[in-house]
């Protein structure tokens, strides 16, 4: 599929997710849908339940991390967090920037981010606001943040090199990027790779670490580190839509994953 019409498959799947209001135990995306909508697992778990700042209204259950576990945001800081869903890290980051910083959350689906303001006006917080554009041509001007978070979004966007340079754009000098994200290791039966579904839940969209890593580099970013590293196992049955028994074994017998990992650069 071309890229053009990757993003739109996209923008369809969330919208029709915003739209729906589906909650976290019902949905995932990361996370994939079998072909009827009961057998989806989410990436995340229930991992926000403890977090500060967690407003379940924004949890849709779409994320694969905490980024901002590890961004080490501060007090009275500009967080830009990119493709923002309906709020989820944005109403947690605003806890640690506090009443003189500023939340900015971006994302392409319409709903998505009508969803995300309608949580805001609930919580009544002057300082958050959510914009609708591309990651990878963000209506945000040149060292604007201090810190970048993402959750499970780069893995949909198919230029992750016109991605980060705009990360990089956006960022103020020695300010840093804190991104959760879906990576490969080894590679993933063609089917898989071919299937849309696969794709807006966040699997065949995924680079090779390796390449991530190297992507996060030649954009110019230094000190990068994965901060959290977890293995993702999709469920058999759902494997099955895509793949005969004899290829599911076969897939199995190789040391092949699916990760989420968190990871940590900062601006040179
Ligand atoms: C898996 S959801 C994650 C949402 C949110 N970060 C969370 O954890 O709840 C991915 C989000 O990224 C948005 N998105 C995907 N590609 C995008 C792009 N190229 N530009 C802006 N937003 C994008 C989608 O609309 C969707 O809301």
């Amino acid at each position: 599929m071309k890229n053009k019409d990757l993003k739109l498959v996209v923008k369809e799947k969330y919208a029709k997710i915003a739209e729906q209001q589906i909650l976290s135990t019902q949905s995932s995306c990361c996370g994939v849908t079998a072909c009827c909508e009961t057998l989806e697992f989410s990436m995340i778990g229930d991992e926000y339940q403890n977090i500060k700042g967690h407003n379940p209204d924004a949890d849709l259950g779409l994320g694969c991390g905490i980024p901002t576990e590890f961004a080490q945001i501060k007090q009275g800081d500009t967080v830009v967090d990119l493709g923002a869903g309906a709020g989820n890290d944005c109403f947690v980051a605003r806890t640690l920037v506090g009443e003189n910083g500023k939340i900015i959350g971006l994302d392409f689906t319409e709903t998505m981010v009508e969803k995300a303001r309608n949580n805001n006006r609930k919580m009544g917080y002057g300082n958050i606001e959510f914009l609708l554009g591309e990651i990878e041509d963000m209506p945000i001007p040149d060292n604007t943040a201090d810190v970048v978070i993402s959750n499970c979004v780069l893995n949909l966007v198919p230029n992750k090199e016109k991605a980060f340079a705009e990360i990089y754009r956006i960022l103020k000098p020695n300010a840093q990027l804190c991104v959760s994200d879906i990576v490969l290791k080894g590679e993933l039966p063609e089917k898989i790779k071919t299937a849309s579904e696969m794709y807006v839940g966040c699997v065949s969209g995924a680079f090779q670490i390796d390449d991530y890593m190297k992507i996060i580099k030649n954009s110019g970013f230094v000190n990068i580190k994965v901060e959290k590293e977890k293995s993702i196992q999709i469920p058999d049955k759902i494997l099955l839509n895509y793949l005969s028994l004899r290829e599911l074994n076969e897939y199995k017998k190789f040391d092949n994953g699916i990760y989420s990992i968190t990871v940590y650069a900062e601006k040179n």
